[in-house]
């Protein structure tokens, strides 16, 4: 049998990391997948998708900036990308393209794996980027007691935190609300390479040793932020580990497997040189 396509759709995709991993699971399995990028166009994007699933392609990742504009490609939507709106994972099946978002179940399976519980916990999230709402929906579904969320235009976490409520029928504070939370999350791009020299946030009162705190940025691997943060003495976490995870959910799509919850470490190890 010919060797099976994956790949990741984008704008750019050269440094993505994906192909890797992907590519390393399959070889870890022994199974006959291979995962390119693809660098799509604005103006290509529509012709892209349809060759992909007429070419026979098993299934693609989608990245900025299509995770919103693929959803009007595909043919089922999975409940959970449906409410967050926004798609990262393309399954075919027999011609039909199935929709899926990974990131926010990526992220919590990485939380999992550092040992941090959402359940009854105070969380803020710290910007409104993509992946914030997600994110939100999830934590809420995993059972966090409370969300906040601050944002340097706060118009952007108001609507937000107005589709969250209206989702998840639980409130969604705009701005500090509390002095201490128990998980502190940002999803802002500020910190990442090359503007290492940056934190979203300098006053950081309501973090002490029993929060933790995850940055979603793994470049660098600590950023300003969590630098900050551990300075007073909370436990933290970039975001590597939510790429990691994405990547095994969306895999286990791709292929309809289940990997050994050894894989984690296995690509942490192996694809990213990290203990
Ligand atoms: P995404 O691609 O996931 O949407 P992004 O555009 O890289 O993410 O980042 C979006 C988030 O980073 C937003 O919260 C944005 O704040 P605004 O809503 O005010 O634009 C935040 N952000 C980006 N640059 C920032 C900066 N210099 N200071 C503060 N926040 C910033």
């Amino acid at each position: 049998m010919s060797q099976k396509q994956l790949a990741i759709i984008g704008n750019p995709v050269s440094h993505s990391f994906s192909p890797k991993m992907h590519n390393y699971i399959s070889k870890k399995l022994g199974l006959d997948y291979f995962y390119s990028a693809i660098e799509v166009l604005d103006e290509d994007f529509d012709s892209a998708i349809e060759n992909l699933t007429k070419n026979n392609f098993c299934g693609f990742n989608i990245t900025a900036p299509y995770k919103v504009r693929i959803m009007d490609k595909v043919d089922v939507l999975s409940p959970e990308a449906k409410l967050f709106g926004s798609v990262n994972t393309c399954v075919n099946k027999n011609g039909k393209l199935y929709g899926y978002s990974t990131d926010a179940p990526g992220l919590y399976r990485s939380l999992i794996h550092e040992g941090i519980d959402i359940t009854d916990k105070d969380i803020l999230f710290i910007g409104a980027g993509g992946v914030t709402t997600p994110i939100m929906i999830h934590f809420f579904d995993k059972g966090a007691k409370s969300i906040s969320i601050i944002n340097r235009t706060i118009e952007k976490a108001q609507k937000i935190s107005e589709y969250v409520e209206k989702v998840c029928k639980k409130k969604v504070n705009v701005g500090l609300d509390k002095s201490h939370y128990d998980i502190v999350i940002n999803t802002t791009s500020v910190g990442m390479h090359p503007k290492t020299n940056q934190s979203p946030v300098y006053e950081i009162d309501y973090i002490d040793k029993n929060t933790a705190v995850i940055d979603l940025i793994y470049n660098p691997e600590k950023t300003l932020f969590l630098e900050l943060c551990e300075k007073k003495g909370a436990k933290t976490v970039n975001g590597l580990g939510m790429l990691i995870g994405q990547g095994i959910l969306s895999y286990e799509l791709f292929t309809n497997t289940k990997l050994p919850d050894s894989i984690f470490d296995d690509i942490m190890k192996d694809v990213f040189n990290r203990k």
